[in-house]
């Protein structure tokens, strides 16, 4: 099963409760939260106030993905705004120490390697996660075009994953587009966060619908 998570990063900030109803509405099936401090990367977006103050708009599971040096500091705050699945990057914690954490705040645990990260880093703790996030594009900014080396690293996932007998979803993000979309369900993901595919697209069912035939 193909799951569409539409990036918020994408969406008008002017009128984000009508974004999130519009593309729940759409067909989305996870709403994606890229939260980023302005240290691990240079962007700055929002934080579990925001998120919280969105959670009454869908139904819909949100997803946290943390971009931030410390993860650790506000996983439990993530969790109280209302995302039941939070992601954190090899490169800023402790996997061992931060998936279990996010799990016993009964939330799903990503973890996730960055566009310029070996996946080697990542694979030891494959075990421990619920899902797995690839990135294909620099973490930052919505719009860019995939990394082809990221698809690469993905199967290297997905068979690691079949090696351990470990079925838990692969995410792509970055660069997910329809002109894009097989090279990513070949690499084996499974759930599809797409910013600028769904929200500049001008018509959010056809661009959801698209990506999931
Ligand atoms: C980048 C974010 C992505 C981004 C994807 O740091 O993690 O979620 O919003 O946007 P598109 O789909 O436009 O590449
Ligand atoms: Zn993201």
């Amino acid at each position: 099963m193909i799951q569409i998570a539409p990036s918020i990063l994408a969406a008008d900030f002017a009128k984000l409760g009508d974004e999130i109803r519009a593309i729940e509405a759409a067909g989305a099936d996870i709403i994606h939260w890229d939260i980023m401090d302005g240290h691990y990367n240079p962007n700055l977006t929002f934080g579990p106030p925001v998120i919280a103050g969105l959670r009454n708009a869908t139904q819909l599971p949100f997803d946290a993905h943390l971009m931030v040096t410390n993860p650790d500091a506000i996983i439990e705050d993530v969790a109280k705004a209302g995302c039941q699945m939070i992601s954190v990057h090899v490169e800023t914690c402790d996997p061992k120490v931060t998936l279990p954490a996010i799990q016993k705040l009964g939330c799903k645990a990503g973890i996730v390697v960055d566009a310029k990260t070996p996946v080697e880093e990542l694979l030891p703790y494959l075990p421990l996660a619920d899902y797995v996030l690839v990135m294909t594009v620099q973490t930052g900014y919505a719009g860019q075009k995939m990394i082809p080396d990221c698809l690469e690293k993905m199967k290297i996932v997905r068979d690691k994953l079949k090696e351990l007998n470990h079925a838990i979803p692969i995410q792509a993000d970055g660069g997910v587009t329809p002109d894009t979309l097989k090279l990513f369900l070949d690499a084996g993901a499974s759930i599809l966060v797409a910013g600028n595919a769904v929200f500049k697209s001008g018509d959010y069912a056809k661009a959801i619908q698209q990506l999931k035939s």
